[in-house]
């Protein structure tokens, strides 16, 4: 809990902050025409239209109004999700472990990495100064709503909000990992590359996605199939991540 509220005032803290566009990484991503500027002054492979001579590494690929948008609105999801995941483990735990004491080194587990996720996209969006979603205490309180009664209905109801939210969300970073490498593959036809920063962004998705689904297996393996009732109780948390998504990437 002193963990939770010392990520969540991280968040806040980066929210608030008003951080400049000093690092090259933000202008590689949020202003594409200075950082054209940039290259055009400092790199000696362009030609004054911006095309490489031949020699030194590839043009980097510059994203377009639709795609930062798009990074826009998948930083802010992906906080807000991330926010949701520890606050739903901080409610379930105590109940889930209380009757099945050996499950607390998974619930453990699972809740650093959430805690770890959160963390990592509270700094992208302060990096890139994304704005948070307005919903954040909206969803504060209905994921510790989903981990509390989840928690208070047995084991096999908690692993069963894992497997919903991990199969949300674990599909939910795949399309953006998808979306990503059309950009890589658009890139190498036009021989560009990927500013490093983005395919540092590309990884850190991966890698979240497989803990992620990581998360879902160890549900199943722990009879998130065995609630009580399953389908209307994973059809309906389901149906609630995929709502709460679409609500994020705008508001
Ligand atoms: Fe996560
Ligand atoms: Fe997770």
């Amino acid at each position: 809990m002193k963990n939770l509220l010392a990520l969540q005032k991280c968040a806040l803290a980066h929210s608030r902050a008003a951080i400049r566009p000093t690092s090259p990484l933000f202008l590689e991503f949020l202003a594409p025409s200075a950082v054209q500027h940039t290259q055009l002054r400092n790199n000696s492979t362009l030609s004054a239209d911006g095309q490489s001579s031949g020699s030194g590494s590839p043009k980097k690929y510059v994203l377009d109004k639709r795609q930062r948008e798009f990074l826009d609105s998948a930083l802010r999801v992906n906080q807000a999700g991330e926010l949701a995941a520890t606050l739903i483990y901080t409610a379930q735990t105590p109940q889930v472990v209380r009757s099945h004491p050996h499950l607390r080194p998974l619930m453990k587990h699972m809740y650093d990495q959430e805690a770890g996720h959160f963390t990592t996209f509270n700094q992208l969006i302060a990096k890139h100064q994304v704005r948070p979603t307005a919903m954040y205490p909206v969803w504060e309180a209905a994921a510790t709503f989903l981990g509390w009664s989840t928690g208070a209905l047995g084991r096999e109801a908690a692993m069963a909000c894992t497997e919903a939210v991990e199969t949300e969300i674990g599909s939910h970073y795949n399309e953006q990992v998808r979306e990503i490498l059309s950009w890589e593959a658009e890139a190498k036809l036009r021989g560009e590359e990927l500013d490093d920063e983005l395919k540092e962004m590309l990884a850190t998705f991966r890698r979240i996605r497989d803990e992620e689904l990581e998360h879902l297996d160890h549900a199943v393996e722990n009879d998130s199939k065995e609630a009580k009732p399953y389908d209307p109780l994973v059809d309906v948390i389901r149906f609630g991540c995929r709502t709460a998504i679409k609500i994020s990437e705008r508001v």
